[in-house]
């Protein structure tokens, strides 16, 4: 099986920081999101990975380059503008062939991982096979409505009136039937072609599609809540580890990691917090949930629930919670509100 991962889009809902990165490279406990994909993708034995790239395509083959060293093999493929998920198949066609594949998005986390949905496809092997989570809220989702069987009866995109609460999310497993469904839809009303309607003409024509369960942690990271509710699930599962330098004087509670070259000095860190590699933490107060890049500088800091990106610095200022802080961003204390503040960035203070 191959895989197709989804890395173009726009990933509006991301800025600024997708001004200047592709929103798959985010950091997630230190970990590009992009990179957690890779990780469930190579758990399910898929090696040669398509991956689709649009206008950030250098950014991220710097990253990941031809992916040997995350231990897949990564073709690029460029798609020049976002024209949908069905668009993503439409334009892989040589690369695919006539293989069967996962198509996984490039934002999504699905962090208890997907080895068991993928051994459902390989065994009972369907035309499709959806990867379905239980949602409180399925207005906002493409929804399947599923016979006692799991076969999908009917995929229907953001209904008002969901007939099951059942949410499509973003890995879908096909064979390549997929590819005469790809050619017969159109453009939605929003322009772009809908894998939900590619996967409808399947179920129309008879084919047999299936929804699988996925009823671990998963979350699409296209805003910044969502990455920092997913920083928070990982960092839950962190082990403790310092490689770096605490000093007596510092205070370290539950489950804290301190990179390589990272220093901490009179501070308390209240786990679970990562202090990446050659960062300065001094004088400050750090955690819970809260992922710190690498050479970063903390001084003077407090700060909770957030992510500092590489080389952030915090001067000087406390009560920092629910942030992201860019890569080289800085946020310092001085007698009145100076701010500096690039486009499409929300800052929120103390009315
Ligand atoms: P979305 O998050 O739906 O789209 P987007 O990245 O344009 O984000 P926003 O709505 O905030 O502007 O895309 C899901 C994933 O699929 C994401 O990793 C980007 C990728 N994608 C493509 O590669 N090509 C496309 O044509 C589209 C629509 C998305």
């Amino acid at each position: 099986m191959k895989a197709l991962v989804l890395a173009g889009g726009l990933g509006s809902r991301l800025r600024p920081f997708s001004h200047t990165m592709p929103k798959q490279l985010i950091p997630i406990a230190n970990k590009p999101v992009i990179e957690h994909v890779m990780d469930n993708l190579r758990a399910i034995g898929v090696r040669e990975v398509g991956m689709i790239v649009g206008n950030r395509r250098e950014e991220l083959e710097s990253k990941l380059g031809d992916g040997s060293a995350l231990g897949v093999d990564i073709t690029y493929i460029q798609q020049d503008e976002p024209l949908g998920l069905a668009h993503c198949v439409l334009i892989a066609r040589d690369f695919l062939a006539d293989d069967d594949f996962v198509m996984y998005l490039g934002d999504n986390m699905l962090i208890d991982g997907i080895e068991e949905i993928a051994d459902e496809f390989r065994t009972t092997r369907p035309t499709a096979q959806v990867v379905v989570h239980k949602v409180a809220d399925p207005r906002a989702f493409g929804v399947a409505e599923v016979d006692e069987n799991g076969r999908v009866r009917q995929l229907v995109e953001k209904p008002s009136e969901p007939r099951s609460d059942l949410a499509v999310i973003g890995v879908y497993f096909f064979t390549p039937a997929v590819h005469t469904a790809v050619e017969r839809i159109t453009p939605s009303a929003r322009g772009e072609l809908e894998i939900t309607d590619a996967i409808q003409w399947l179920v129309a024509e008879g084919m047999d599609v299936r929804a699988r369960i996925y009823s671990g942690f998963w979350k699409d990271t296209g805003r910044v809540e969502e990455v920092l509710d997913c920083n928070r699930e990982l960092l839950d599962r962190l082990t403790a580890t310092v490689r770096g330098e605490v000093d007596e004087q510092s205070q370290m509670v539950g489950a804290v990691v301190v990179e390589e070259g990272a220093r901490v000095l009179r501070s308390r860190i209240v786990g679970p917090a990562i202090i990446g590699a050659g960062s300065l933490v001094e004088d400050s107060t750090v955690g819970p949930h809260t992922t710190i890049g690498e050479d970063c500088l903390l001084r003077g800091a407090g700060i909770g629930y957030s992510i500092l990106l590489d080389g952030a610095s915090v001067d000087n200022v406390r009560g920092v919670h629910g942030s992201v802080i860019g890569r080289e961003a800085s946020v310092a204390s001085a007698e009145r509100n100076r701010l500096v503040v690039g486009d499409h960035s929300s800052i929120e203070v103390p009315a």
